[in-house]
């Protein structure tokens, strides 16, 4: 590992070890059905995750900056109703930069971050142990699918979520609604859930925010072939193929593609997977919700909305909620 090792006495370290089908096992099964597919996880190999930092600074990308907006301007007060001294927990918590602004009001006992990457999440927890020396971080290396045993592990105290960003708006609403689930059966009675989702809007603002004219977001979505290169390993031509991005209007979603240009076929991990042109692989769903579909959701999970916060735009929404 490339990261300095520092003693930091507030940081723990645990590996939960993904125990699901292997990557190439899941990548290999999404390209053999009929439209093909893969999670949207395989973008965020190093590369990816600098490039997905950089479409967070583009001037059409607005959910990063809306959604720290909201953050600076309503922290107290979402302090005030999601109380302090909790266990707070964040799924996917990535580089770990959103927590930073709520981390003053909401004065949690301890920070959980949880990411798929290991290597990363733990070099970003050990930045964020040294600069809240009196913040115990436990970092966990676990996904999504293994949220259900990480409360065996959690240290005593009420449970608050905290998961930013949209990212709940990669699983379907089916999906999210399986996980929201989970996280009410670990959150307990007393617990609670700080959500943000980017809204449904018009299509054209949508649209622009996932074509950048700069490319950064096409880049994101073929960095996703190159990445699949390494692991399966694989020799997909990232110049055979074009970044799509649109809005799903009937799904609220905007879908992410990679188009073929060419008929062609591609070795994957010793399977050959034949691509006709125009033909495309689904990369990745980013569902924006209204904020009854919002209320509807956590509702059938059993969880209820409390409190939304929106910028002035009403681009994008953080919601309170409680069992
Ligand atoms: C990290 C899933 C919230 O859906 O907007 C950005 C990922 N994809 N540009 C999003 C993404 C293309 C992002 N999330």
């Amino acid at each position: 590992m490339t990261v300095p090792e520092r003693q930091t006495a507030n940081l723990e370290y645990l590996d939960l070890d993904p125990a699901r089908p292997s990557p190439r096992e899941r990548v290999l099964a999404g390209l053999k059905r009929p439209r093909k597919e893969i999670s949207p996880e395989f973008f965020y190999d190093r590369r990816g995750s600098e490039l997905f930092r950089r479409i967070t600074e583009l001037p059409e990308y607005y959910p990063t900056r809306t959604e720290r907006s909201i953050f600076a301007l309503h922290g107290s007060e979402m302090a005030r109703w999601a109380g302090r001294d909790s266990v707070l927990i964040e799924p996917g918590a990535g580089d770990c930069t959103k927590v930073e602004a709520l981390l003053d009001h909401l004065g949690p006992r301890a920070y959980v971050p949880l990411d798929v990457s290991g290597d990363f999440l733990l070099a970003r927890a050990r930045e964020l142990a040294g600069d809240f020396p009196a913040l115990p971080v436990t970092a966990v290396c676990a996904d999504f699918d293994q949220i259900e045993s990480l409360a065996q592990y959690l240290p005593p105290g009420r449970r608050l979520f905290f998961y930013p960003g949209s990212t709940l708006g990669n699983l379907t609403p089916d999906e999210a609604l399986i996980f929201l689930r989970k996280l009410r059966g670990i959150m307990g009675a007393d617990g609670g859930l700080l959500l943000g989702l980017d809204r449904h809007k018009d299509p054209a603002i949508l649209e622009a925010a996932y074509n950048d004219p700069g490319g950064v977001t096409a880049a994101f979505n073929l960095n996703a072939l190159r990445h699949l290169n390494r692991i399966l390993p694989a020799d997909f031509d990232p110049e055979a193929f074009r970044h799509r991005a649109f809005y799903n209007r009937e799904r609220y979603r905007i879908e992410m593609h990679l188009e073929s240009l060419r008929d062609q076929t591609v070795d994957c991990a010793g399977t050959t997977v034949h691509f006709a042109r125009g033909e495309t692989l689904h990369t990745e769903n980013s569902c924006k919700y209204t904020p009854e579909g919002t209320r509807a959701l956590l509702e059938k999970a059993g969880l209820q909305l409390r409190k939304s916060w929106y910028d002035e735009r009403e681009l994008f929404g953080v919601h309170y909620c409680t069992p």
